[in-house]
């Protein structure tokens, strides 16, 4: 890979022992996907954040960085609701390690807003056409599909190492020839949930690039659901939808597999509920006006079983009358965290959500059953209604 002086000095360790590992992370990358040469990037979103999934090297690694950030750069879920972690029965050790990991990243000057949904928190994050190192893998499809920016799947070392730098290698997603569709596929349902649809096409086309045909139009937060759950039964980074998504570049449609999705394949992702434990929403973070749907829902209504929702904290502290609409029915909104990365979930048996990230990622995540329902339907089972 092409470098510049200023990198060539970067990488000789001029500028300190962090930046050299972190230039000695993306010339490795670079050398393995046949970069060029570095681009510049215009903000990072870093993976590597719950101590159930970094443990104690992780912490290690991280602590051990004493650079600065060069992008604004922002975290992934951590292990647990910074501020509640007591109420979800986190153990104190555990909370300690995850605070002391924050507390590094915040040395690093990096941004402390746990989410998977930066781009609802700050629109100056990415924009069409930017240069992006984000990591969470719904962030990463959102990123390239829904804002046009361009981002690969980091993990959380490159992508720590990117921010470190302010500089990515140009490849995969970063280059307009990586993302013509490969498959093109005809919804022939008036879809509800994207994240059923999502569950399906992910498990079908791994890691290709999908260009849906579908008569419903699914809004910001269908577009959320759909990619989330595309890369993780899959693992789809781009994908557009007719008249919705930015349009492809120019694509031979004759060298696209073609496939058909109907509504019994899409009800065959929705399974039995009978003996959940717990609901959990949010996956991705709630929006503000998924938070209102849900606060709607539960107009009225206790709550017989455990029911999280999650969301950013940026986006729980702006609607504090939404929260607080939603709590009234004991359920419970966690922030900086989910159901996922917390291992809070190992102490239920059967949990219930409306994401199709959550449903593929659960069981081998939290080692517990997983089953998929709409959002009314996780609302009635959390309620005891019908
Ligand atoms: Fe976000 Fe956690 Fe789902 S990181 S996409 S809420 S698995």
């Amino acid at each position: 890979m092409h470098l510049t002086r200023d990198e060539e000095l970067l990488l000789q360790g001029e500028r300190g022992d962090t930046l050299r590992r972190a230039m000695e992370i993306l010339v490795a990358l670079g050398d393995i996907y046949g970069a060029e040469r570095l681009v510049e990037i215009k903000s990072a979103q870093i993976a590597g954040v719950s101590y159930k999934t970094i443990g104690d090297a992780g912490l290690e690694w991280i602590s051990d960085l004493d650079g600065r950030v060069a992008v604004p750069s922002i975290l992934n879920p951590a292990g647990m609701d910074l501020l509640r972690w007591r109420e979800m029965s986190i153990d104190e050790d555990f909370a300690r390690k995850q605070l002391e990991i924050i507390d590094a990243y915040r040395r690093l000057g990096v941004t402390i807003e746990c989410t998977c949904t930066p781009y609802l928190l700050y629109e100056s994050i990415a924009a069409r056409g930017d240069h992006l190192a984000w990591s969470e893998s719904s962030a990463v499809a959102y990123a390239n599909s829904v804002i046009g920016a361009m981002t690969n799947r980091e993990g959380g070392p490159s992508a720590l190492a990117a921010a470190l730098v302010g500089k990515t290698p140009l490849c995969g997603y970063h280059l307009e020839e990586n993302r013509v569709p490969t498959h093109v596929i005809s919804v022939e349902a008036d879809v509800r949930e994207y994240g059923s649809l999502g569950f399906l096409v992910g498990k079908i086309v791994g890691d290709g690039v999908p260009l849906f045909m579908m008569r419903s139009r699914p809004d910001r937060d269908g577009l959320k659901a759909l990619g989330a759950a595309m890369a993780a039964s899959g693992s789809v980074a781009l994908y557009y939808v007719k008249d919705v998504t930015q349009e492809p570049p120019q694509y031979e449609p004759s060298a696209c597999e073609h496939l058909v999705i109907d509504e019994d394949d899409i009800m065959s992702v929705y399974n039995s509920h009978a003996d959940v434990d717990i609901v959990a929403l949010g996956c991705p973070h709630c929006s503000l006006q998924e938070l209102e749907r849900i606060a709607d829902l539960l107009e009225g209504r206790n709550v017989s079983k455990e029911l999280w929702v999650c969301t950013s904290r940026r986006i729980a502290e702006s609607a504090p009358d939404i929260v607080k609409r939603i709590e009234s029915s004991g359920a419970k909104v966690i922030c900086d965290t989910c159901m996922v990365v917390s291992p809070a979930s190992e102490r239920f048996s059967h949990m219930m959500v409306n994401s199709g990230k959550a449903l593929a990622y659960i069981p081998g995540m939290c080692g517990i059953k997983a089953s998929f329902g709409s959002l009314e339907e996780c609302i009635n089972a959390a309620t005891g209604g019908s």
